[in-house]
C-alpha cells in the first residue's frame, strides 16, 4: 500500500463558510473555553486544531470531488468539532476519544446544535496494525492501546471515506500508520499540522 500526498493550495484560506458551519465553531469554541477555565481535570493530550481551516480544506476535497463516499471519522475527536461540521455537510460522521470527559462534551454540544454526529469512548487503534510495537515508539500524546470500539460502532476503519485528525508534531506517523494498515483503498487522511497547516494523503495500491 502507498498513501500519496495530495497537495492543498494556500487559497483554500479563502473559502467561505457556511452560516452552519460558523455558528458551530462559535457555540464550540465557547464551550471548550468554558471547560478549560472550569475544569480541574489536566488533559494534557487535548488541544484544538483551527476549525475554520479543517471546514475550507473540507470543502475543497468536497470541490475537487475527492470523496469516494460520504463516511467521516474524526480520530481523537476532543470536542468533535471536525465530525459535526462533516454532518453538516450531510456527511455520516462520528467521533472517537479516548477521555470520557471528552465524550460526554461532544455528545452534549452535538446534541445542542441538533446534529446527528456520534461520539465514541475508546481508542481509535484497532487489533489488527502490524508492527503497533514499533510504531508506538516515542509516541507520547497518543494512546496507543488497541480496543474493540470499531465493534461497538458498527463499522470497521475500512468503511470510512475521510479520516481527520490533529497529531502532535512528530506523531504523524502514528495515525499514517493506522490509516496505512485498515482504511480502504482510496480513502482520505486529513490531518491539521499547525503552522504547516492541513495535509491530504490518498491510500492508494502504488
Ligand atoms: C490534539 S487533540 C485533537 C482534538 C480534536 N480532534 C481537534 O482537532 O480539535 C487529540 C485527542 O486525541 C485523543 N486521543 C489520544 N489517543 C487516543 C486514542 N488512542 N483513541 C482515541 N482518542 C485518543 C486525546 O484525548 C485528545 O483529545
Amino acid at each position: 500500500m502507498y498513501l500519496e500526498t495530495i497537495g492543498l493550495p494556500n487559497e483554500i484560506k479563502h473559502l467561505p463558510h457556511s452560516k452552519k458551519a460558523s455558528r458551530v465553531i462559535d457555540r464550540a469554541n465557547e464551550r471548550i473555553e468554558e471547560f478549560m477555565l472550569a475544569d480541574d481535570l489536566i488533559l494534557e493530550n487535548f488541544v484544538t486544531c483551527d476549525f475554520h481551516l479543517l471546514d475550507q480544506a473540507v470543502s475543497w476535497i468536497e470541490q475537487n470531488h475527492l470523496l469516494t463516499g460520504k463516511r467521516f471519522c474524526e480520530l481523537g475527536s476532543g470536542f468533535g468539532v471536525a465530525a459535526m461540521l462533516a454532518s453538516l455537510r450531510g456527511m455520516e460522521a462520528i467521533g472517537i476519544e479516548i477521555e470520557p470527559v471528552l465524550v460526554n462534551q461532544a455528545n452534549r454540544l452535538s446534541g445542542e446544535l441538533g446534529l446527528s454526529t456520534r461520539f465514541y469512548c475508546g481508542s481509535f487503534v484497532p487489533h489488527d496494525v502490524s508492527e503497533i510495537i514499533e510504531i508506538s515508539k516515542d509516541v507520547e500524546h497518543i494512546e496507543t492501546i488497541e480496543s474493540d470500539i470499531y465493534q461497538e460502532i458498527g463499522l470497521d476503519l475500512d468503511d470510512f471515506d475521510l479520516f481527520f485528525a490533529f497529531p502532535w508534531p512528530g506523531e504523524e506517523h502514528f495515525f499514517e500508520s493506522v490509516f496505512s494498515a485498515g482504511a480502504a483503498v482510496n480513502s482520505l487522511l486529513l490531518t491539521y499540522r499547525g503552522r504547516n497547516g492541513m495535509h491530504l494523503l490518498r491510500k492508494t495500491l502504488g
